[in-house]
């Protein structure tokens, strides 16, 4: 039997980012709803993702005056009505029916930035379609088979895609154990990948087979190659060291998005907001910075800006509020983050993005 996807479209009634998690899985089936939840061994790292926030405060500050505040950003010249962007997701044809088109008119509608991925279930040039004035980037599972780097490229290149997110963290699938125990295999075809191999790939594999075909012994080397085929901006996704950070602007990243891949990679490690500063103060303000793993809070998005971060993505919440809503569930969930957001920045006393930036948060 086919894959039956949700085929919701409306706007969602959020008290909060975590209450959707449940109402999700209460509709889906375990293969689906755990791979997308889960996270690698014990969920060990992606607990911490979450719990890490607490371990700094926001003083609020009064009397500063504040009538509204503005979140508006941008990142290089794109202009961005709030500092929280989509992160690339695989196969969101798991949650909706629509999948990625309905994510990416959604990520549009609430005025952000959607992440085109390698392993997603349509075509690259149907998702631009799908929001075509909007910002998207392209993110790239590299391939050991340069034939096939320089196909998806150009296709991204010539679907307008703004930069290149690099993917450094996934060499090979974290250790899943709810993939296991369910015998998870994706149900849909992965089409950028059936369009150069020529048969159905991504149906019926499991992710460990699909990141077997990816290339393993990504080098700084690699960075440059990008930056080459693509003539795009690169920014390097899944810094965890600041070490790495160096190492990748060194290799000519034009970008720095610190990221654990929401836990679902190395368990044992820290959480992605714990090496926040370490990294941002090895990039120095060179290039942005992006920032994802665990945020659930207009609160976490305030923290991590102002613990270096200038953007801020969001991975799970977007693939709920698909499953929930499609487009119009995916711009609930933007808009639900900003609502948060502008209540935190009026009672911490921070009129706009660049205010939380110089804020210095309260150690525990
Ligand atoms: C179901 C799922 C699929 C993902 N697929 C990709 C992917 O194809 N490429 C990638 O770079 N990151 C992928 N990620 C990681 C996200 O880009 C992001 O780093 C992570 O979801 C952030 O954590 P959060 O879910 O707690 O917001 C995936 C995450 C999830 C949950």
């Amino acid at each position: 039997m086919s894959y039956q996807a949700s085929t919701e479209e409306h706007p969602l009634t959020i008290i909060d980012i975590a209450s959707l998690a449940p109402l999700v899985k209460a509709r889906m089936d375990a293969g689906p709803f755990d791979y997308i939840s889960g996270g690698a061994e014990d969920d060990w790292t992606m607990r911490e993702n979450t719990r890490a926030f607490n371990t700094k405060q926001i003083l609020p500050r009064v009397l500063q005056g504040i009538e509204h505040v503005d979140l508006t950003t941008n990142l290089w010249d794109i202009e961005l009505s709030s500092p929280v962007i989509e992160a690339p997701t695989a196969a969101q044809g798991l949650a909706h029916a629509r999948a990625e088109k309905a994510a990416a008119e959604g990520t549009a509608a609430a005025g952000s930035i959607f992440t085109i991925g390698t392993y997603g279930n349509t075509l690259i040039e149907d998702i631009a379609a799908a929001a075509p004035k909007a910002p998207q980037l392209f993110q790239l599972y590299m391939s050991k088979d340069d034939g096939f780097n320089r196909y998806i490229l150009d296709r991204a290149v010539k679907a307008g895609a703004k930069a290149i997110v690099l993917t450094v963290d996934a060499t090979v699938g974290g250790y899943r154990e709810e993939d296991l125990l369910n015998h998870f295999q994706f149900p849909l075809p992965m089409p950028n990948l059936t369009a150069y191999h020529g048969s159905a790939s991504g149906k019926g594999e499991g992710i460990a087979a699909i990141y077997a075909a990816a290339k393993q012994a990504i080098v700084p080397a690699d960075i440059e190659k990008i930056k080459q085929m693509s003539d795009l901006p690169v920014i390097v996704k899944g810094i965890q060291a600041s070490a790495d950070a160096a190492v990748a602007l060194g290799a000519g990243a034009d970008g720095i998005w610190v990221s654990n891949h929401g836990g679902r990679q190395l368990d044992g490690g820290p959480a992605s907001f714990a090496v926040l500063p370490e990294i941002a103060e090895a990039v120095q303000k060179r290039v942005p910075l992006i920032f994802d793993s665990g945020v659930l809070r207009g609160e976490h998005v305030f923290k991590a800006l102002a613990s270096g971060a200038d953007l801020v993505a969001i991975g799970r919440p977007v693939l709920y509020g698909l499953n929930l809503g499609g487009a119009a569930g995916v711009e609930s969930v933007f808009k639900h983050y900003q609502k948060e957001l502008a209540i935190t920045m009026q009672l911490a006393g921070a009129r706009t993005i660049e205010e939380i930036k110089n804020t210095t948060l309260r150690e525990l």
